[in-house]
């Protein structure tokens, strides 16, 4: 009997798909949103996403500096698969390391630099890092929509 690409991964016999950084980013996610700490967690912009693919949606929750327009902290949670936790883990990483990135750097995030810091990701789920990278530019954009809100109150 032919053994399935299952058997084989099970196995040993075949490597698994997912590099150290994607196995290590689901088993000790970074930045995600623990259900006891969401009503503390002070943020400034929130976004979601769902994917039209698997059903699985993603939450985004932003602290921006006002000043300097840069991200320092975010949280993030998923009811998506371990790929969309290692991939959002790692883009959270990637928006609040040195710093802090600035929202115009941001927003230009592709799931191809996610990709790119996890050593790559099986085609079949490349989908799945969209999740987060669309919850954040939804946050992003939530940010701007009060930003522009908040200037024409002033100017009444
Ligand atoms: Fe739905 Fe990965 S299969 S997020």
């Amino acid at each position: 009997m032919k053994k399935s690409e299952a058997d084989l991964i099970l196995k040993n016999e075949v490597p698994w798909l997912y590099s150290k950084k994607v196995k290590e980013h689901f088993f000790n996610p970074k930045n995600f949103m623990k259900p006891s700490e969401e009503k503390k967690f002070k943020y400034n912009a929130y976004g979601e996403a769902g994917s039209a693919v698997c059903g699985d949606l993603m939450k985004f929750w932003l602290w921006i500096d006002q000043k300097t327009e840069k991200i320092k902290k975010a949280r993030w949670r998923t009811f998506g698969c371990g790929s969309a936790i290692a991939s959002t883990s790692m883009l959270s990483v990637m928006i609040t390391e040195k710093g802090g990135m600035p929202l115009t750097k941001a927003q230009k995030i592709k799931p191809q630099d996610i990709m790119k810091r996890l050593g790559g990701l099986p085609i079949i789920k490349i989908h799945c890092s969209v999740l987060g990278d669309e919850a954040l530019r939804a946050a992003i954009k939530d940010y701007e929509r009060q930003k522009n809100e908040k200037n024409k109150n002033r100017q009444k």
